[in-house]
């Protein structure tokens, strides 16, 4: 098996593994160290079935529900919960499965959860001639490189993540914390496996800083927010049908950039469920410090 960085900035492609094949404990153990030491794994070239995908996946954990707060979209059940087809394409006019179309912004998967996603696996099937590009941010790089002031005045502190049905812009008007699922996360998350500190924060679902006045909160979360869209923490991952990507929602954020609407876009995702709970992060400058 190869390793190869696929940017200065987070993620490796895994080469010379077949999805199709039993694992050994050894490739597995290769593979789930190359996670944590990247964040992000690309296998290119799967021609894998759903239960290969799934056989691949239950190495890393329990297998996560599809079913996200809300109305249910028009999708399609034959694969049973845990699957979920990101796209576009459309029967009846209505979409068979979910994130449809287009740009989305920064965001962890299920961040509203007390207990996040802790992996998010997508398989590319169909993909349009230009654009749905998804973008990584790396959450370890965005905490480090924080500059010393924020990262006091971010010590110790929590945000609110909060679920919203918009793919693009936080219309905070929309948010009723009666019936949107919402969660208060540590700001430095601390990742169970590699112990590293990550920011998680996202624009999406990170509504504000808990506590804190209403405009010194927007304009902190604004700083981060621009913070992890620097080009030096961002991975752009142009897809290639039989790409499988696995990225760690514990310490990255992604995106997407727009695609046509009219050409066929599908990707079978599933999530791995995280287990255990969501636990502060020393705050970079105290680690620094410490050592
Ligand atoms: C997602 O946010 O899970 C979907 C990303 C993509 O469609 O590229």
């Amino acid at each position: 098996m190869e390793i190869v960085p696929l940017s200065d900035a987070v993620g490796a492609e895994i080469r010379s593994v077949d999805l199709r094949e039993t694992l050994s404990v050894e490739t597995l153990d290769q593979i789930e160290q190359a996670f944590h030491d990247y964040a992000i794994v690309l296998l290119r070239d799967q021609d894998i079935t759903l239960e290969q995908q799934k056989t691949f996946a239950l190495h890393f954990g329990e297998l996560g529900s599809r079913n996200r707060p809300g109305p249910k979209p028009n999708e399609i059940d034959e694969y049973g919960e845990h699957v979920m087809l990101v796209t576009n394409v459309r029967e009846n006019g209505k979409a068979i499965g979910s994130l449809p179309d287009g740009e989305m912004t920064f965001h962890a998967d299920t961040a509203y959860f007390e207990f996040p996603s802790k992996a998010t696996m997508l398989y590319a099937m169909e993909l349009p001639s230009w654009g749905g590009n998804t973008l990584f941010s790396n959450c370890y790089a965005a905490a480090e490189q924080l500059p010393e002031e924020m990262k006091r005045r971010l010590d110790g502190q929590k945000a609110m993540q909060v679920y919203e049905y918009g793919t693009t812009l936080k219309t905070k008007e929309k948010y009723d914390r009666e019936n949107f699922p919402h969660y208060a996360h540590p700001v430095f998350r601390k990742h169970p496996a590699t112990g590293r500190s990550a920011l998680f924060v996202s624009e999406l679902m990170t509504e504000e800083i808990v506590g804190m006045p209403k405009a010194e909160s927007d304009e902190i979360l604004g700083k981060l927010f621009e913070h992890q869209k620097k080009a030096e923490m961002v991975y752009e991952h142009e897809w290639k049908v039989g790409d499988l990507v696995m990225w760690d929602n514990r310490c990255t954020i992604h995106a997407r950039t727009d695609f046509p609407r009219d050409e066929r876009r599908m990707l079978r995702r599933l999530t791995i469920q995280d287990t255990t709970p969501v636990v502060e992060g020393a705050v970079p400058y105290r680690q620094a410090a410490a050592e």
